[in-house]
């Protein structure tokens, strides 16, 4: 019998391994592009809700920076219809007064401060005992409704998801808290319902559907100063700026301070660009 070579040359093996790659490669983009299929719809197969609108706020972008205006409205609308349910224990009265803030006047403040009662924490007084706010309390907290304190409210929520959870969509769009609250302020379609004794509300921003916070906002809750429109969509936005703000704010200054630390590295690059084909340009003169 003829001595035969094997019959499967150098050559064949490889092709057959590489055909081998290409499949693992295709499946495994299948397979991905299955899990985001299955990701998005488990998503809207659990119960609805998660729908945010992306508003366009002045803080957004590179240059933006809060609308002082727009602080103190949604100050207002806090203060007039928020308040009721939501504390806000973080934020002191006194940075109501701070640049890049509401930007009120000492006097304001304190006259703002003064239609709080906080607890009196001065010696002698009882537990229980309250005082009038002074600038430097907090905005007192607030169990009663059982509604969660909203001093970092626009950072705890996320507005944006990706598709499977990747957060493609919070690189595009921001991270989308304040969008989110305005979103959930202007996303109640009217439908109640009752569960073990509860009422909830139906809501396309809340996750899951249904909420237990009734609508807090109507067109014209509550009168602005500035003459400014309050229908429920600019109340929202502004009280959801406002939110934004308590969460975040140094928001203008830290930008500021950014754009100074680009603007200084780009001189320094360029300086140091300049010094070395000085230092090199007597050596490459030589060559
Ligand atoms: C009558 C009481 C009441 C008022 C007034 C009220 N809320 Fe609420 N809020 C609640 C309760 C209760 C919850 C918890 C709801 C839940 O988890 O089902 C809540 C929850 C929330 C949440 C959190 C939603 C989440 O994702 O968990 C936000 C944001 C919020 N409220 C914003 C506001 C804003 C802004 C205002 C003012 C315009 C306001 N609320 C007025 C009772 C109230």
């Amino acid at each position: 019998m003829p001595i035969t070579r094997p019959r499967t040359p150098r050559r064949l093996r490889l092709n057959d391994l590489n055909k081998g790659t290409d499949e693992m490669i295709k499946a495994s983009i299948l397979a991905a592009l299955v899990a985001f299929g299955l990701g998005s719809g488990a998503a809207v197969a659990s119960g609805g809700g998660g729908h945010v609108e992306d508003f366009a706020f002045s803080f957004e972008g590179p240059f933006g920076s809060y609308d002082k205006m727009q602080l103190q409205r949604g100050l207002q609308v806090f203060t007039e219809v928020c308040s009721a349910c939501h504390g806000l224990r973080q934020v002191a009265f006194r940075t109501l007064g701070d640049p890049g803030g509401p930007e009120m006047s000492s006097s304001q403040v304190k006259a703002f401060a003064k239609l709080f009662e906080v607890n009196d924490d001065s010696d002698g007084a009882q537990p229980g005992d309250t005082r009038e706010g002074k600038p430097a309390d907090k905005f007192p907290e607030n169990h009663g409704a059982g509604a969660p304190d909203l001093s970092m409210m626009a950072k705890a929520r996320a507005g944006f998801h990706g598709p499977a959870g990747l957060g493609i969509n919070q690189m595009i769009k921001g991270m989308g808290g304040p969008e989110y609250i305005a979103s959930l302020l202007t996303g109640y379609t009217g439908e109640e319902k009752e569960e073990a004794g509860v009422t909830l509300y139906e809501n396309t921003a809340f996750d899951g559907g249904w909420i237990s916070m009734a609508p807090p906002l109507d067109d014209d809750a509550v009168e602005f100063r500035d003459g400014h429109s309050a229908d429920l969509h600019h109340m929202s936005q502004d009280v959801a700026a406002f939110l934004m703000w308590t969460a975040e704010p140094k928001l203008n200054a830290r930008k500021k301070t950014g754009f100074v630390a680009v603007g200084f590295l780009v001189l320094l690059t360029s300086l140091l660009y300049l010094t070395n084909k000085k230092l090199w340009a007597v050596a490459k003169r030589k060559a």
